[in-house]
C-alpha cells in the first residue's frame, strides 16, 4: 500500500505532506485547533526544556513555523546559544501527532517583528510589559504587572513599551514526522526536507 486512507480519502505520501502543512496553517489561524498550541523543546547545554506556545504562522512552501515570545525568556536565551528546536502537535480528535525538528532564527527589531507587533492586541501586549524578566523569582504571587496594566488600563502609546521585549522565533523545519493512531493499524511517515526525501515508517 503506497497510500494512506483517512475518512475515505486516499493520500499519497506527497499529498499527506501537503495535508500536514494545511493542518499547521489551520492551527496558526484557528484558536480552536489542537495544533494552535504546540509544545516546543530547546536545549540548555545538556538539559532539555519544553513548553507550550501559540503557533502564529505556518508557511508551507518555506517550511517555516513562527511563535512570539519575550526576548528576556529562557527559551530565547537558550536558542541564542543553541538554535536546535523541536515542536510537537497532537490532535486528539483525529489522533494525529506531528513532530518537527529544525533550526531557530530569532527575529528582533526587524520588519517581521514590527509588522507582527502592530497586529498584537492590547491584551496580548501585556505579556511583554512586565518590569522583571519572565522566570525571575518573586516574593509574592504576581503577574509581574501593575494593577493598571493587569486591568488593561493603559493606552496604545503606553503599550509600545512592550515592543522592546517582543521577539519572534522562526522555526526552519528540517524534518517532519506524522503519526496517525488508527484501530485498524497505525501509520507513520517521515518528511526529510534536507535530503528531499519522504518515506513511510513503521509506527
Ligand atoms: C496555552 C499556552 C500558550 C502559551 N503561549 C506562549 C507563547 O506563544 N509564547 C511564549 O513565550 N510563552 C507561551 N506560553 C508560556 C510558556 O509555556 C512558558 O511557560 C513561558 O514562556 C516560559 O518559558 P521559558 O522559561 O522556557 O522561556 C504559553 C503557555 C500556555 C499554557
Amino acid at each position: 500500500m503506497n497510500e494512506v486512507t483517512i475518512n475515505s480519502i486516499s493520500y499519497s505520501i506527497d499529498e499527506l505532506e501537503k495535508d500536514c502543512w494545511i493542518q499547521l496553517v489551520n492551527g496558526a489561524v484557528k484558536s480552536s485547533s489542537s495544533f494552535h498550541t504546540p509544545c516546543v523543546a530547546t536545549l540548555n547545554n545538556e538539559s532539555l526544556s519544553i513548553r507550550t506556545v501559540v503557533l502564529r504562522k505556518a508557511f508551507p512552501l518555506l517550511k517555516e513555523l513562527r511563535f512570539h515570545t519575550d526576548i528576556r525568556s529562557n527559551k530565547w536565551i537558550e536558542l541564542q546559544k543553541n538554535d536546535s528546536i523541536s515542536a510537537l502537535f497532537y490532535d486528539a480528535s483525529t489522533r494525529v501527532q506531528i513532530r518537527v525538528k529544525g533550526r531557530a532564527i530569532l527575529h528582533f527589531n526587524d520588519t517581521i517583528t514590527a509588522e507582527a507587533w502592530q497586529k498584537t492586541t492590547l491584551s496580548s501586549r501585556r505579556c511583554y510589559l512586565t518590569e522583571a524578566s519572565p522566570s525571575s523569582f518573586s516574593t509574592i504571587a504576581t503577574s509581574g504587572l501593575s494593577a493598571e496594566i493587569e486591568q488593561e488600563k493603559f493606552t496604545l502609546a503606553e503599550s509600545e513599551m512592550g515592543a522592546k521585549n517582543f521577539g519572534i522565533v522562526s522555526i526552519q523545519v528540517k524534518s517532519m514526522e506524522w503519526l496517525w493512531l488508527n484501530h485498524a493499524g497505525h501509520r507513520r511517515a517521515f518528511f526529510d526536507y534536507e535530503n528531499d526525501c519522504f518515506r513511510w515508517m513503521i509506527p
